[in-house]
């Protein structure tokens, strides 16, 4: 199961690739967490990635292709995977191919979370996410039993820094323009799969679920 989840930021598509992770043991590839781990650490990668991240704008892609090439090289992923937050731009998607040629491996599907602007806006001046694993949570829509406090590991909610309401309008734009044009990229390939993101993330669940035993489960 070699998925992508692609869209824009907001959608929902780190909070369907941990329950796919919990439940089918598909391991999440989350390009945005490891790219937030490195930058808590201070490692060489953080201190590169910080100014992008921080300001809304891509990280360079031969940094970022460094990073997935890497990880698609750990055991873990040789049964499965889901890239969340990666390939971002028409250069990563080509360097995608390549690396998973050269392995013998190919996409068995690209799901889209379709969803607009000003919902995205909504969801995510609510997003909160924890200290330790970085599970998600939304004041609202997903909130934490106990306030302020992860439902799983019992760590810290915080506000990513790139959640405010500026920075995610940069985002939506820098998201347009450089990412959107994936979706006409794996369509015409025709692996690609839409999924309305407006619906509850238990329904958007349920519809990947019907995805994944129709593109996946026969081969
Ligand atoms: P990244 O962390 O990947 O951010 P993103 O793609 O912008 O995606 P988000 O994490 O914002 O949203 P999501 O779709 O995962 O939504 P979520 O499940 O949290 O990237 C951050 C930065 O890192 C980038 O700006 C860039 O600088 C850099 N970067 C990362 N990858 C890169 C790459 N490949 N190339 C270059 N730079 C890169 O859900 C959102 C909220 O909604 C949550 O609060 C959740 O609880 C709630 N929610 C989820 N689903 C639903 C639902 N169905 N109904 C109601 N609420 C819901």
């Amino acid at each position: 199961m070699n998925l992508v989840f692609l869209g824009p930021l907001g959608a929902g598509k780190g909070t369907q690739a941990q329950l796919l992770q919990e439940r089918e043991r598909i391991p999440q590839i989350s390009t945005g967490d490891m790219l937030r781990r490195a930058m808590t650490e201070g490692t060489e990668l953080g201190r590169k990635a910080k100014a992008y991240v921080d300001r809304g704008e891509l990280v360079p892609d031969d940094v970022m292709i460094g990073l997935i090439e890497e990880r698609l090289q750990q055991p873990d992923t040789r049964r499965g995977f889901v890239l969340d937050g990666f390939p971002r731009t028409l250069g990563q998607a080509q360097a995608l191919d390549r690396l998973l040629r050269n392995a013998g491996r190919s996409l068995d599907a690209v799901v889209y979370f379709r969803i607009s602007d000003d919902t995205i806006i909504q969801r995510l001046s609510g997003r909160r996410v924890c200290r330790k694993a970085a599970h998600i949570f939304q004041v609202d829509t997903n909130p934490p039993r106990v306030p302020g406090r992860c439902d799983l590991d019992g760590s810290e909610l915080f506000q990513r820094e790139d959640d405010k309401e500026q920075t995610v309008r940069h985002r939506l734009d820098v998201y347009h323009r450089q990412t959107e044009p994936l979706v006409e990229f794996y369509r015409s390939r025709g692996i690609l799969e839409t999924i309305d993101a407006e619906a509850d993330i238990d329904v958007v669940y349920e519809r990947l679920r019907e995805i994944l035993s129709a593109r996946v489960e026969p081969h």
